[in-house]
């Protein structure tokens, strides 16, 4: 078959591999090809269960896959044939040097460029699909641009607002598709051949254009405004456990004032996932760097709350459970950092399992999905940890549990079965206000919720 246009995509994660699905599904005419130099991802996207969990991905893949959707290994062919690269490698905060702790490692995006300058004939349109600092498509532009081969190659941001969980209704009907180029005849050229891709079912009004800068910083704006978010409320919930409001009632009371708006007003353990805090961070880092302190101050305090509410939840189980949790059983139900997905990078759970090992806690955690996730982040845990998919196993003869993902499933646990195979006096901390706390204290539960006064027998 014939193709209008060959698109390639470079980095087959959690952004890389549903957005081309998407793309491949909604533009026969084009062809999409998925590169990854982890051979394992590859064979898994072309074998009968794909890497990821994502809510009807598995289908559109199926459905696509060697039609106009490819994935391999092999990066220099991909870009050899490609018009447009769309690169969605990893950019994982910085570990060492410079800017350690902070500022995004940009080592993968670089040799990246590299590999793209090296194996091209002709010049490209590159996009960027990871998160970036603003102003990195400038030393892309540099690196790529200056070449002895005559070739010109735009840089573009297009950044992903999918979340994880609801990746495919966010890409099939995003509130906006952002795409910033430059501002050249070429820039703009460039710009309405990805306008063209997403033109193919986003409607035109949702399709925001920019300058290249504003579109790399958006990205880091929109993400740090939804944490701050729920840093915000979970500041609230820490008040209201003191004072008897509820932070339910709060949220929702402020939440109907249209300037403020329902979203991202759910109390929890705090949040988690791969975007908030590294963005945030980098956000930091960026600020500090043009000398503005205060600023960086501001949102470095979004990151601190959020770490400080989990360290919080800890405190709550140790100091309920009569300050000691040595040799007690506490089952943590949920370990990916929120709904549907086996996702657990940054997830609260993580914390929450390392405070309460420390304490010499005997852990079980329990997940539909992120189970075998969770014994690579805790393996260092050795016999403080357990693992049980079954929530109703990891839950006998505990004498705390503790909901850390709001799976739907916990809401329709048998809680009468949990608590009469538990230790008694049972306790119930709820991370993510899913239960009915007044009815699991009416069944004998010593309930903790967050933002809540505690319901407890004693
Ligand atoms: C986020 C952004 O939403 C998305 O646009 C961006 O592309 C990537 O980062 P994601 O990390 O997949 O997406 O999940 P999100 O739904 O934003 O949740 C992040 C964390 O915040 C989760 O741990 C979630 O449980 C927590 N959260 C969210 C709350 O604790 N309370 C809320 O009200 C909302
Ligand atoms: P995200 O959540 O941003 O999609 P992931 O870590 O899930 O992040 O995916 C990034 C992918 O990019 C990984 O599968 C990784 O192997 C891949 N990757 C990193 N560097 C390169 C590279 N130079 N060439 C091809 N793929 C790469």
């Amino acid at each position: 078959m014939n193709f209008k246009k060959k698109i390639l995509c470079i980095g087959a994660g959690y952004v890389g591999g549903p957005t081309m699905a998407m793309i491949a599904r909604k533009c026969p005419d084009y062809k999409i090809t998925v590169v990854d130099i982890n051979a394992a991802r590859i064979a898994a996207w072309n074998g009968p269960e794909i890497p990821i969990y994502e809510p009807g991905l598995e289908e559109v893949v199926r459905q696509q896959r060697n039609k106009n959707l490819f994935f391999s290994t092999d990066v220099d062919a991909g870009i050899r044939e490609a018009d447009i690269i769309f690169v969605a490698v990893n950019t994982p905060t910085k570990s060492f040097g410079e800017g350690a702790g902070k500022a995004a490692d940009l080592q993968y995006w670089e040799k990246t460029a590299r590999q793209i300058l090296a194996n091209s004939g002709k010049g490209k349109i590159i996009v960027e699909k990871s998160t970036l600092p603003v102003r990195t498509a400038e030393a892309m532009e540099r690196i790529l641009n200056s070449n002895d081969k005559g070739l010109h190659f735009e840089v573009l941001s297009n950044p992903e607002f999918l979340a994880e969980g609801t990746a495919i209704a966010d890409l099939e009907n995003p509130d906006r598709v952002l795409i910033g180029s430059r501002e050249t005849p070429e820039g703009l050229k460039a710009r309405q051949e990805v306008v063209d891709i997403y033109a193919h079912w986003v409607p035109r009004k949702n399709i925001i254009e920019s300058n290249v800068w504003s579109a790399e910083l958006s990205k880091l704006v929109a993400n740090a405004f939804l944490a701050q978010r729920v840093s915000s409320i979970n500041s609230i919930s820490a008040l209201c456990e003191k004072t008897e409001a509820d932070v339910g009632e709060v949220a929702y009371a402020i939440g109907t004032d249209s300037r403020i708006g329902p979203k991202f007003l759910k109390a929890s353990v705090g949040f988690g996932g791969s975007c908030f805090q590294k963005d945030i961070l980098n956000l930091v880092y960026i600020c500090q760097s043009y000398g503005l302190t205060e600023v960086a101050d501001y949102w470095e305090s979004v990151v601190k709350l959020n770490q400080w509410q989990q360290q919080r939840f800890v405190q709550t189980i140790l100091s309920s459970l009569f300050n000691t949790v040595a040799g007690k059983r506490i089952a943590l139900l949920g370990f990916a950092f929120k709904a549907d997905t086996g996702d657990t990078r940054e997830s609260p759970a993580i914390t929450v399992a390392r405070g309460l090992a420390e304490e010499h806690a005997q852990v079980v955690v329990s997940d539909p999905k992120a189970v075998p996730q969770a014994k690579i982040d805790l393996k260092d845990l050795g016999t403080f940890v357990e693992f049980e998919v079954d929530p109703y196993k990891a839950c006998e003869g505990a004498h705390a549990v503790a909901i850390l993902t709001e799976w739907k499933q916990y809401k329709d646990l048998d809680f009468d079965r949990i608590l009469a195979s538990m230790q008694a006096p049972a306790f119930l901390f709820d991370g993510r206000n899913i239960l009915d706390h007044k009815a699991l204290f009416d069944k004998g539960f010593n309930v903790f919720a967050i933002g809540k006064t505690p319901l407890s027998h004693f």
